[in-house]
């Protein structure tokens, strides 16, 4: 009977966790890095048998057999003035804040685009399903919370980096510009330039953050209108249950607060067990009783849009090592050159390659993904940054000691040669790295259980307002005392004008005193 009963409990439990719900994926953003962190978010849902839909406007690389994908590609016009940014981009040289400038003219195809979206009837028939929940990629395009809004059900935000000021401002988290680095990182402890330097830099993104909000609103009322019955865009932004953040802070650091509204699942990209490699892959690491070495500049910048002669000079210094090369390149047709230790590969499972025993080193353009994927499996880097977050991302890992960092656009054979050879030999990177590795791996729960976890407590409680931080709720004046500070202020200023009105009066009490005395002496 008990047996019975507990065979019954169990089929149960099993139905219920089964039991899928209808999750809407709408990652918009036009980068193929943060899509792949996206879908690893859509992949782990599918795989515990919800039933996901996503919408994305690029052909995702990570994808799930269950997840109704909708794929809605920007024009040919668009998709143009979008690599042409990226390109120039990887052409120059960049500070933060030229890159930003860059950025702000791409971004208004991007944030358009995003929009457009809204009204395309291919994204249209998704309002015919009846979703339980929704995630949301963040890149600039939350006018998109309409959505979530119109289907009535709670979002989430899914940030493919640590919390940047606005991802804090959606969840309430205090920013803590003092030791918590915008875009970059800085050693500790931050010096008064340093910190003088994040806070320029909090700044600069506020009024950037304040100068797209008027599109963003502007998008928002296009699409779902105003009036008394439709929410404002700020209300809807107050009703974000949870965001998701792909970082991992006691690894990677540093230490800061985060509201329970924020959910770290750095790492969601990285298999927990590699898949078995393409043939070619596979014999040729096999075979690299040397070692193999993975060269990729991600996927933003076509490799070809990086000048020649700096390719040349990677090339040759390459084709000279002991070590096999697997070298990811665009244009099969032209390659930088034939050498018998270099594969060139169009689109390479990056993940499995670095969990290959064989592969000793990655070169990278420091992306925060294929960074990553590299501490997880222990590989040592060097990294040749370009753009964007990448020279502060190699900054760091350096810093960190899993390797060097150069600067890609002055690379020589010879700077090259010796950082190569410095991290394949030297010991110290690999040690640091593994040690990273295996405090990356030892959590309460992994990526892909707290994607699993606070999806489903979503779900189970229709949103989450029990977890928000009050915080989200408060105006700018309220958030930071500024009128207390103000009443204590006025307090004080009355507080040391009386006081001098007291001294002024003894003091002229007493001089007058002195005076007579004088005169009366004088007399
Ligand atoms: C799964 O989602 C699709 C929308 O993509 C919907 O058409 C279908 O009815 C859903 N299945 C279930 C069982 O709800
Ligand atoms: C706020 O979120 C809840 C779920 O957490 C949802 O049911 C509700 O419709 C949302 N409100 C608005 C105004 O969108």
């Amino acid at each position: 009977m008990s047996a019975t009963c507990s065979v019954f409990l169990l089929l149960l439990a099993v139905v219920a966790s089964t039991q899928g719900a209808n999750i809407l994926g709408l990652f918009s953003s036009h980068s193929q890095s943060h899509l792949i962190l996206h879908m690893s978010v859509a992949k782990t849902l599918a795989e515990a048998g919800h039933n996901v839909t996503v919408v994305s406007m690029m052909q995702p690389k990570v994808m799930h057999k269950d997840i109704h994908l909708i794929v809605v590609p920007v024009t040919e016009e668009q998709e143009r003035t979008i690599e042409d940014q990226m390109n120039t981009m990887a052409g120059q040289k960049n500070s933060v804040f030229s890159t930003m400038f860059r950025l702000m003219n791409g971004m208004k195809v991007m944030i358009d685009s995003q929009g457009e979206l809204l009204s395309d009837p291919r994204f249209q028939r998704i309002y015919e399903t009846k979703f339980d929940l929704m995630i949301m990629g963040y890149f600039i395009n939350d006018f998109q919370l309409g959505v979530a809004n119109k289907l009535k059900v709670p979002v989430i935000i899914d940030w493919m980096a640590a919390p940047m000021p606005i991802i804090d401002w959606f969840t309430g988290n205090p920013a803590e510009l003092p030791y918590v680095p915008i875009l970059s990182t800085a050693t500790h402890p931050m010096s008064l330039g340093a910190r003088a330097q994040n806070f320029g830099k909090y700044l600069f993104m506020s009024y950037i953050t304040n100068l797209l909000d008027s599109k963003v609103i502007g998008i928002y009322k296009e699409n779902f209108g105003e009036g008394k019955d439709q929410p404002t865009l700020n209300e809807l932004r107050k009703n974000i249950s949870m965001a998701f953040v792909n970082c991992h802070l006691i690894s990677e650091g540093p230490i800061r607060p985060m509201v329970p509204g924020l959910v770290e699942i750095g790492g969601i990209q990285v298999k927990d067990k590699a898949d078995s490699l393409p043939k070619d892959i596979a014999e040729f690491l096999g075979k690299s009783s040397q070692g193999a070495i993975l060269l990729s500049l991600g996927s933003n910048i076509k490799s070809s849009a990086v000048k020649p002669e700096i390719i040349q000079t990677i090339f040759k210094v390459l084709s000279g090592l002991k070590q096999n090369v697997i070298w990811k390149w665009e244009d099969l047709e032209n390659t930088p050159g034939n050498a018998a230790n270099i594969l060139y590969k169009k689109w390479l499972p990056q993940d499995d390659i670095l969990a290959h025993p064989n592969t000793k080193l990655f070169i990278t353009h420091a992306g925060k993904g294929g960074i990553t994927e590299s501490q997880y499996h222990g590989v040592p880097m060097v990294a040749l940054p370009i753009f964007g977050d990448q020279p502060g991302n190699a900054e760091v890992m350096q810093s960190a000691g899993y390797g060097l960092s150069l600067d890609l656009l002055s690379i020589t054979e010879e700077s090259l040669g010796e950082a190569l050879k410095e991290v394949l030999e030297n010991e110290k990177y690999t040690k640091a790295v593994r040690k990273f590795s295996s405090l990356y791996r030892d959590r309460p729960l992994t990526a892909k259980q707290s994607v699993l976890y606070w999806t489903e407590y979503i779900l189970r409680h229709h949103g989450a307002p029990h977890l928000q931080s009050p915080a989200v709720h408060m105006n700018f004046v309220e958030r930071y005392n500024i009128d207390l500070y103000l009443i204590l202020f006025t307090f004080l200023a009355v507080i040391v004008f009386l006081l001098s009105l007291v001294l002024k009066f003894i003091w002229n009490k007493l001089r007058g005193k002195t005076i007579t005395y004088k005169k009366i002496k004088n007399q």
